[in-house]
């Protein structure tokens, strides 16, 4: 049983971006020198997906153009005998696998966008993956880890992390029954409760494997908190259903949708860069020396 079709919701409006998000995906932003959207689509693709379905919104042609075929680049490549970089150009789709775009005309939430992909993903068990949480699996990327639960157990899987307490309320919360070292089954899941509401501190990450049922259960799926269509009310609705396993992936995510997250992911990638990763650490060495010199002074009182 491998998972063949991916779904990437590329959809949202990326506020806590703008204004670099007013003519470009938040999900092009570039960690190093790849796309966000680039390491998503490769994890999905090292985890056996064939085809991906990008359910995009306003300002999204870049993501398409990125996937697309670049004639005039590779052409200009080739004549000038950049093979490096031609190779580069030609890796971001290998032979093989197709994208799908779907317009979510309102962004209307998370399940709402999935949902979009319906018609593209049909009767079959799909992958859901957002950019946005670059997650690096050291091992084995995240999406490979969770197929392998996969594979066991046969059913939804979706990723959980533990987070501090301070910030559960920005995430979805499971409250689980263990199965297995890191795994359980989830027994309930709640969208951005109060910090004293939280069923625990397990918090969904941005990877899922899902039955196709959730579409049926997204049709009917009021609007959640923040006034959006919210994955993880369906999800709620499915448990009662279908089992639903959480998986506490092995390796360290990066919320590149904050400010600070995506930071983080640009200093950590780029220390291990295998073309900048020596001279960079150098760099941070010497800054972290003059750290006190450039912190904002503290306000005189008076
Ligand atoms: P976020 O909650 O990060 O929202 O969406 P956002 O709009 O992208 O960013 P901010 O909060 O305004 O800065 C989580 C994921 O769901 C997708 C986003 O693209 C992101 O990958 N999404 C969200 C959609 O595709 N459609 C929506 O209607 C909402």
């Amino acid at each position: 049983m491998r998972i063949r079709k991916a779904v990437f919701p590329v959809a949202g409006l990326g506020t806590r971006f703008l204004p670099a998000t007013k003519a470009i995906a938040k999900e092009m932003l570039p960690i190093v020198d790849k796309p966000l959207i680039q390491y998503a689509v490769q994890e999905a693709i090292s985890a056996g997906a064939e085809e991906l379905i990008f359910i995009t919104g306003r300002s999204k042609n870049s993501i398409m153009d990125h996937f697309d075929k670049a004639y005039e680049l590779e052409t200009e490549l080739e004549q000038r005998g950049k093979e490096k970089l031609l190779a580069i150009v030609r890796e971001v789709l290998p032979p093989g696998v197709t994208c799908i775009f779907i317009r979510q005309a309102e962004a209307l939430g998370l399940g709402h966008a999935v949902l979009c992909a319906w018609p593209a993903v049909g009767d079959e068990d799909f992958s859901v993956i957002l950019a946005d949480d670059l997650i690096d699996g050291k091992l084995r990327p995240c999406l490979a880890q969770m197929q392998r639960v996969y594979q066991e157990y046969g059913t939804s899987v979706i990723a959980v992390q533990k987070v501090p307490k301070e910030e559960i309320s920005s995430y979805g919360v499971v409250e689980v029954q263990p199965v297995a070292p890191g795994l359980g089954e989830v027994r309930r899941i709640v969208e951005k409760p109060k910090k004293e509401d939280a069923p625990s501190d397990l918090a969904v990450v941005g990877r899922y494997i899902l039955t196709p049922r959730i579409f049926k259960l997204l049709e009917r799926t009021p609007r959640g908190a923040g006034g959006e269509i919210q994955l993880t009310d369906a999800i709620s609705m499915m448990i009662q259903e279908q089992t639903v396993l959480a998986y506490e992936f092995e390796g360290t995510r990066y919320d590149c949708g904050s400010k600070l997250g995506y930071l983080k992911a640009n200093v950590e990638y780029g220390l291990k860069h295998p073309e900048i990763g020596e001279e960079f650490t150098q760099y941070l060495k010497g800054v972290s020396g003059d750290l006190n010199s450039l912190a904002p002074k503290e306000k005189k009182q008076g």
